[in-house]
């Protein structure tokens, strides 16, 4: 036999029982003629005794090093008073062995598994398997089991159907760039992986489904960051015949259920709602962490006929914003510091970051201190105060410019100054965003974009949102939490009169509408259901119940920043047989040809 139990789990209660282990050497200690090996498996550790009285166990554990495989036999007691570790679930006990067995031997491993001294990422991942065996490795994707156990279960229980859907398929418009596989039987055509299942779950409700999950991995090449990833895993959910009210409700009720079982919070209900317009108004952002209780105040009104041009102009511009960010008893910043914030936020943009530190609030102009002063009247001073609710000791950030430009700055610098300063409260803040605009204009490109894909329904009638796109609403909604978007859906339009209307308001054109999207405008004719749906960005879901500060952390065998998987060495070149195979021809990339030019240019 291998094993009567794991290390992890033997406690108290398995005292005097003869137990058999097997698991990894964490740590080995020799003490002065007995030795102690900390034994490692997936539930955790537990110490294991080997005295010399059982000499051929004990010769066996001074050969033993970290990471060898070993297999012992042995009784379980209480350690001796004095030495028991609170810190270790299994700290009461002890195992004293009786026999010893090597399984395996392990070479020196290129990072202690069993500290925790930091070791980089790219080594981290060239050794995924080794970093994995971290008790805190372990810990986090067994926190993800236990998430997507409940919920399927809870799925599970309220009738979903899980259903697959294909990974060789064609561009699903979700914003990204396209990861795309050649086909050999079809020369010079490729597959696109899909950045989600969109179209296909939308084609289950037409096909009669009615509640559709999957836990599901989607692709997108796009720029990464700490929450993104080129693969990540979705929890995809699509119903017939429920409006948002419904699919929210129920979507809550399932956040419920798994923070209670999960981490035993209690999340509020109903979740708060914010519109999209109140989100960026009050947070810059439409994924507001909402335990920072700092709030951007609105000023143009006040700042139209100022001689300051930087604050008159966008003032005046309907696309643009001028807003205040009272940081409370921040009149302590250095100049220095204040640099430094001029330098974040203009990284989104802004041209600089205007401030006035409110030394006295009692002492009119005087009890101020600010370069922007000497621009501003009286009476404007005195309502930027009220209106800011200005108390001595704070100091007032100003952001003017475009609205977009304004709302990424000290939306940011909203979050920085929350986390430098201290200032986010503890707990879990979720919440839903709804009343999306549908499109919002590119000015480079000079054409409406959805604000999230092309199948999301109008909250109006199609004469209406060709009347005026701008204003038009969509029936969107997001799941924020504590600052994170973990979820977002819609109900979808389930028209093919709409769905025409949408695309050609996005300037996609009658053939190329036919061409990308042909199929579902024919499945539209065919009596499809209104449906909804939604889908949770399960990494980040993972990342934020274990407090953990990637996605990268929570996932198996993430990729690195660079998209590159360093263990198995992909992407890798491929040879010249499949090229031909597939009849493909490689460029050189213009890096290479440039210099290549250069170097005969020289020559
Ligand atoms: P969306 O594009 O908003 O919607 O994606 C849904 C959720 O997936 C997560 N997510 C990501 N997680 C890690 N790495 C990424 N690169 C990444 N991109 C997105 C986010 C996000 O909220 N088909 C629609 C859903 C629908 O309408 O039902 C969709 O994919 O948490
Ligand atoms: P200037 O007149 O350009 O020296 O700017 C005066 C102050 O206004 C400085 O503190 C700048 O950082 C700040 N400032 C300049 N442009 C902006 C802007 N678009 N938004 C907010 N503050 C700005």
């Amino acid at each position: 036999m291998m094993r009567t139990h794991r290390c992890g789990e033997l406690n108290e209660s398995h005292i005097d029982q003869e137990v058999v282990l097997s698991g990894w050497v964490h740590r080995r200690r020799d003490h002065g003629g007995v030795i102690f090996i900390d034994l490692r498996d997936r539930e955790g550790l537990v110490q294991v005794v080997v005295d010399p009285s059982t000499p051929e166990a004990f010769s066996l554990a001074e050969q033993v090093r970290s990471e060898f495989v070993i297999k012992v036999r042995g009784r379980v007691r209480r350690r001796p008073e004095g030495t028991e570790n609170p810190n270790l679930p299994t700290g009461q006990i002890e195992v004293l062995t009786s026999e010893l067995e090597i399984l395996n031997r392990a070479e020196t491993p290129p990072f202690p598994v069993e500290s925790d001294i930091p070791v980089s990422e790219e080594v981290r991942l060239r050794y995924r398997y080794l970093d994995l065996r971290r008790p805190e490795m372990q810990a986090k994707l067994r926190a993800r089991r236990d998430i997507v156990r409940v919920l399927r279960r809870f799925l599970d229980e309220h009738d979903f159907y899980e259903i697959e859907t294909p990974f060789l398929t064609k561009a699903t418009p979700e914003g990204a760039r396209d990861y795309l596989v050649p086909s050999r039987t079809h020369p010079h055509s490729f597959f696109a992986l899909p950045q989600s299942p969109q179209l296909y779950k939308q084609l289950l409700m037409i096909a009669g489904f009615d509640r559709y999950y999957q836990i599901v991995r989607c692709f997108r090449d796009e720029d990464l960051r700490a929450d993104r990833q080129p693969e990540f895993t979705q929890l995809d959910i699509e119903t017939s015949f429920m409006d948002e009210h419904d699919i929210m409700a129920l979507m809550e009720e399932m956040m419920r259920r798994l923070f209670r079982e999960v981490l035993d919070v209690k999340l509020p209900n109903p979740f708060p709602r914010l519109s999209y317009a109140e989100a960026m108004r009050r947070f810059g952002s439409d994924k507001p962490d909402l335990r920072i209780p700092l709030e951007l105040v609105d000023l143009a009104d006040l700042m139209q006929a100022v001689e300051f041009k930087v604050f008159s102009a966008p003032a005046k511009d309907p696309a643009g914003r001028v807003a205040a960010l009272r940081l409370p008893q921040g009149a302590d910043l250095s100049r220095k510091e204040i640099d430094d914030l001029t330098k974040f936020v203009s990284n989104y943009g802004a041209k600089g970051l205007a401030y006035v530190k409110v030394n006295d609030r009692e002492g009119g102009r005087e009890g101020l201190q600010s370069p922007i002063l000497k621009f501003l009247p009286d009476e404007v001073i005195e309502s930027i105060l009220e209106r800011t609710g200005a108390q001595t000791g704070d100091l007032i950030f100003f952001g003017a410019d475009k609205a977009r430009i304004v709302n990424e700055a000290l939306g940011a610098l909203r979050v920085k100054l929350g986390t430098d300063r201290g200032l986010v409260e503890e707990g879990w803040r979720p919440l839903w965003v709804v009343d999306f605009p549908m499109f919002e204009w590119d000015e480079e490109q000079k054409r409406w974009v959805a604000l999230h894909h092309p199948f999301t329904a109008p909250a109006c009638t199609i004469d209406e949102l060709q009347a005026d796109p701008g204003k038009a609403l969509s029936r969107a909604y997001d799941m924020v939490l504590n600052g994170v978007e973990v979820g977002g859906g819609s109900i979808r339009i389930h028209t093919r009169e709409m769905q025409q209307a949408v695309f050609r308001l996005l300037g996609i054109g009658e053939e190329e509408a036919r061409e990308k999207f042909g199929f579902l405008l024919d499945a539209l004719k065919y009596g499809c259901p209104p449906h909804g749906g939604i889908a949770f960005g399960l990494d980040r879901l993972v990342m934020l119940m274990t407090g953990s500060r990637t996605i990268r952390d929570v996932m198996a065998f993430p990729k690195t920043q660079t998209a590159a998987c360093p263990m198995v060495d992909a992407p890798a070149v491929i040879n010249e047989e499949q090229l031909r195979e597939l009849m493909l021809q490689l460029r050189k990339p213009p890096r290479q040809r440039a210099t290549e030019r250069s170097e005969s240019a020289a020559g």
